[in-house]
């Protein structure tokens, strides 16, 4: 008998179980499928038949992709020779450190490229480290284009950034959502999932040489930014100086370290940090690669040289918000002939140019730590 109560009783139980877990699977699977809903751009695009692309809320919540792990882009890829391993753990702390993944796009060593994969226009005798550099940049383009992203951010492996990087990246995103030096209106694509737009081939946000189009010095985008160096660290400075630039673009004296600006790349050195769309990326290995117009061999040269001849379009962001970050000693340099001595100061010795603070530093403050002091202080509570 004692059985027979238990199945009767039973039944109904299990079917209850049943009943509960089949409407919280149904509550689980709904809520998933419209989380990973939001994150996709196919569904963005549905979604932005409903939302007005062009308000300041949408705006303002595009740009808050500006602050996520890949400030906005696709990725954050970094190149750096597979045997510098210690410039390699410094990415990774200092990325972790600021919120930041990083994904490792290895260098290239120029004297295992084939002399068939060599450029034809590239200089005779090209250096085997010139040419390894311009085709890491190439292999870097080429994973974009494999891939399904709109966009990648590309940087060396010797960088410094501001602590306010995230602040600075969606400010640039809102000034861009509502560019004035764009020559076509924004789609509806771009509206709804690019941070930064896509009219564009290379967008500069970490470079060393700033010249402005003699004939263009008015088309800029100019705002204000707390996150700037002072103003005196910005002035002087030769023909192609960030200082130069800036006056070219018009700014006043008090406006240095005040305001930021972005304007079509035309004389930009430095492949120090850049981001790439899927169409600069094309146009970058068509002209470079496939039609072999290496001329220069140095690929900032190169790309530099497009920009003049008016075959690429770039923006500049001036000042820079990525820099280099400099030790001392032939640490510095991956190009340089072999057999040189390494010495140097090393990454607690090292600076940076034209940042308002230091990621670094930042950094260093975060990591330390006075252990038994802090026990100390602990037991006398
Ligand atoms: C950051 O935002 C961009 C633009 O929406 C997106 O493509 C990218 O996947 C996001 N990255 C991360 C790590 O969420
Ligand atoms: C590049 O490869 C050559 C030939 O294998 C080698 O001699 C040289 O040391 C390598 N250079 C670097 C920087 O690894």
């Amino acid at each position: 008998m004692t059985s027979m109560w238990m199945t009767t009783k039973m039944v109904p139980l299990r079917a209850t179980i049943l009943s509960v877990l089949l409407v919280t699977s149904i509550i689980i699977l709904t809520v998933s499928h419209q989380s990973l809903n939001s994150l996709s751009p196919a569904a963005s695009t549905a979604a932005a038949e409903s939302v007005d692309l062009r308000s300041s809320a949408h705006q303002a919540a595009l740009a808050k992709h500006a602050r996520n792990a890949s400030l906005g882009f696709g990725e954050i890829v970094y190149i750096s020779m597979p045997d510098r391993t210690d410039r390699q753990d410094a990415m990774n702390l200092l990325a972790s450190s600021s919120g930041l993944k990083l994904k490792l796009s290895p260098g290239v060593n120029g004297s295992h490229v084939s002399p068939k994969a060599i450029p034809d226009e590239a200089p005779q005798g090209i250096r085997p480290s010139v040419l390894g550099c311009y085709r890491a940049h190439a292999n870097a383009w080429r994973y974009l284009l494999e891939s399904d992203m709109d966009s990648i951010l590309i940087f060396e492996d010797d960088l410094d950034w501001n602590p306010n990087i995230k602040d600075t990246m969606e400010t640039l995103s809102m000034q861009m959502q509502n560019s004035k030096i764009r020559v076509k209106e924004p789609s509806d694509y771009e509206r709804a999932n690019a941070p930064y737009g896509l009219d564009w081939d290379i967008l500069y946000v970490g470079s060393w040489r700033h010249g402005t189009h003699p004939d263009y010095r008015d088309v800029t985008q100019i705002w204000d930014d707390p996150d700037l160096p002072d103003g005196a660290i910005l002035k002087g400075g030769s023909k192609y100086s960030v200082g130069q630039a800036l006056k070219d673009y018009g700014l006043t004296d008090e406006e240095f370290g005040k305001k930021r600006v972005l304007a079509p790349s035309y004389w930009t050195l430095k492949t120090t940090a850049y981001a790439i769309t899927r169409q600069g990326a094309q146009r970058l290995l068509f002209l470079l690669s496939y039609a072999g117009n290496l001329k220069h061999g140095d690929i900032d040269q190169d790309i530099t040289r497009l920009f003049e001849e008016g075959k690429l379009r770039g923006y500049t962001l001036t000042p820079p918000a990525f820099s280099q970050f400099k030790v001392g000693g032939t640490k510095d340099s991956d190009n340089i002939k072999e057999g040189t001595t390494t010495e140097g100061k090393g990454n607690l010795g090292g600076h940076n140019f034209f940042l308002k603070g230091s990621a670094r530093q930042m950094m260093l403050d975060k990591l330390k730590l006075d252990n038994w002091e802090e026990y100390r202080r602990f037991r006398e509570e």
